[in-house]
């Protein structure tokens, strides 16, 4: 695992931004798995720039979202779908079929997670895999466990899951559930950013870099990833 440190939360969205923007330079048909939450916003304000100076080009990028609530309409300003469209694809020229997400309104879970780690296979898998961490340690919707899961699942959120992000909720009341993608999904990216910034994600980030391998902590896993490198301000890195 490479940690690099950087000052703040901008300086960590240029470094990371300009990195994503080499790698579809270098691939335009690369195949990218995005997160959602405040740790990648500063990344997508910089490739959505560089877009919008007709820099860089989305056109035959294809992404993947790690997760979507459940029995939240599509959209709901909260819905995970909008958040990518208004912070990232609405400012780029992506082709909309070539945005993928799990349809948190299915009426079979099962199937509709089966069809996405279909269309991952499909689609060669990720090439590099953008993450956030809760601060207690998860990964896409992947909530400390007993066990780690392979594929894209349905998960009931914790407490503190839903405390974090219930501060986006003023209309609707919080989801209870959400479809992720499994930590076997994530772990068969061919390359990891991982993001983490502020104070709140101290202990989190110290258990996924320091701590031991465990679903307790689902970050964790990624010290058995070959290619993972997390990016951190100050504040997160506090503990380290
Ligand atoms: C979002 C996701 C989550 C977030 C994590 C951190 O798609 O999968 O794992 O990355 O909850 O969220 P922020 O960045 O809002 O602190």
């Amino acid at each position: 695992m490479k940690v690099e440190i950087f000052e703040n939360a901008e300086q960590i969205g240029i470094k990371v931004g300009s990195q994503l923007a080499s790698a579809i330079r270098h691939n335009p048909k690369i195949v990218l798995g995005l997160a959602t939450g405040a740790s990648p916003i500063p990344t997508y304000d910089y490739l959505s720039k560089l877009c919008s100076v007709g820099e860089l080009s989305f056109k035959d990028v294809t992404t993947f979202n790690l997760d979507e609530y459940c029995h939240l309409p599509r959209e709901d300003k909260n819905s995970y779908y909008s958040f990518m469209n208004e912070h990232l694809f609405s400012k780029t020229d992506i082709n909309p079929a070539n945005i993928h997400f799990l349809n948190g309104n299915t009426d079979n879970d099962e199937k509709e997670c089966e069809r996405y780690n279909r269309m991952l296979v499909e689609a060669g898998l990720i090439d590099i895999q953008l993450l956030g961490i809760g601060t207690n340690g998860h990964i896409g919707f992947n909530e400390p466990a007993e066990k780690y899961t392979k594929g894209a699942f349905k998960i009931a959120l914790t407490e503190s899951t839903r405390k974090s992000n219930s501060i986006y909720f003023d209309e609707n009341p919080m989801p209870t559930h959400a479809l992720t993608m499994g930590i076997g999904n994530i772990m068969s990216a061919k390359k990891i950013i991982m993001i983490a910034t502020g104070e709140k994600k101290q202990q989190a980030v110290k258990a996924m870099i320091e701590g031991e391998v465990t679903p307790k902590c689902p970050a964790s896993i990624l010290q058995f990833h070959p290619s993972v490198t997390v990016y951190l301000d100050k504040a997160a890195a506090a503990l380290l």
